[in-house]
């Protein structure tokens, strides 16, 4: 039996740190004619993640979960110092989920000092969360180029919750013809609707009852289109007009756009992404539906 093989047999998951044994072993796995998935994450893994690594467990003969916590998808600004980390905690849930191997590079392991190439979408990352934070796609597009070109997978899993990086990453693998097939995975909710996300431990008590706004205006937005409603401006005003009823909610952005190109629509016909991004003190939360009216 392979070492691979071996491995699986005695459910033992493998963590590796570089990139030059991470290949040999995919090397191995595919010798042995092995499908192999491939689950980006930056760690701190909540059920959200879990429910991408069972659905991978069960479609492929082997599942890889990257935990990299990508710093050139951070802006000046935002939370890289301070994300949560906990990387013993993670390769137990990645086990228990089914993960065969967690790969954990450092910094230094993932990107030269002197690298001076950008993968970069263009117009998919103009609006919405692109528009809040500068250069964010292009680091998690040449991140996840790079985690592509490293483990070869067939197929990778993204959350729907991160709708707008989903729409942009199967827009780059289109357009660069990476050979992997992109599985989208429905968004994963506290019980009180809160969507699942590694921000959410930031917040304080009070903020986190305030954050149930956000999934309560989108149950409202869908209330009214299941009603008929097809006017963006109305729909788009009683999202707002709800979470202006919570004072510690600050609206980032309330948006519909259609759900391909995440062009601005004037009317809700093809199928629309309704996307929100909402602070509540220093953290900004997200949340989303898409709509299909046919
Ligand atoms: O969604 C995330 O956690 C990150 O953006 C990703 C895809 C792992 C790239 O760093």
């Amino acid at each position: 039996m392979e070492g691979s093989e071996a491995a699986k047999a005695a459910n033992k998951m493998l963590f590796v740190k570089t990139i030059k044994e991470i290949k040999q072993i995919i090397k191995n796995w595919r010798k042995e004619g092995l499908s192999i998935a491939l689950v980006p994450t930056m760690g701190y893994l909540h059920e959200g993640h879990l429910s991408l690594i069972k659905k991978a467990a069960s479609e492929n003969d082997r599942v890889i979960v990257s935990v990299f916590v990508n710093p050139t998808q951070f802006g000046p600004n935002e939370d890289l110092d301070n994300y949560p980390s906990d990387i013993e905690r993670d390769k137990k849930l990645c086990e228990s989920a089914g993960a065969s191997l967690v790969f954990n590079p450092e910094v230094s392991e993932m990107y030269y000092d002197n690298a001076c190439t950008v993968v970069s979408v263009k117009n998919l990352t103009s609006m919405l969360c692109g528009a809040s934070r500068p250069g964010h796609f292009d680091g998690v597009c040449t991140v996840v180029s790079k985690l592509f070109n490293i483990t070869t997978p067939d197929k990778a899993y993204f959350g729907e919750k991160d709708a707008q990086q989903l729409a942009v990453i199967k827009r780059m693998v289109r357009d660069l013809n990476f050979d992997v097939e992109i599985i989208g995975c429905p968004i994963i909710r506290e019980q009180d609707g809160l969507a699942k996300s590694s921000r959410n431990t930031y917040l304080s008590d009070k903020e986190r009852k305030a954050a149930t706004v956000l999934s309560r205006s989108l149950n409202k937005a869908k209330e009214a289109l299941s009603k008929g409603e097809k006017d963006v401006s109305v729909i788009k005003k009683i999202i707002i007009d709800e979470i202006n009823t919570e004072p510690l909610a600050k609206i980032d952005y309330v948006e519909i756009v259609d759900s391909l190109s995440l062009s601005e629509v004037s009317k809700i016909e093809t199928p629309v992404l309704i996307a929100i991004a909402v602070f509540f003190g220093k953290t900004r939360l997200i949340d989303n539906f898409t709509w299909d009216n046919n």
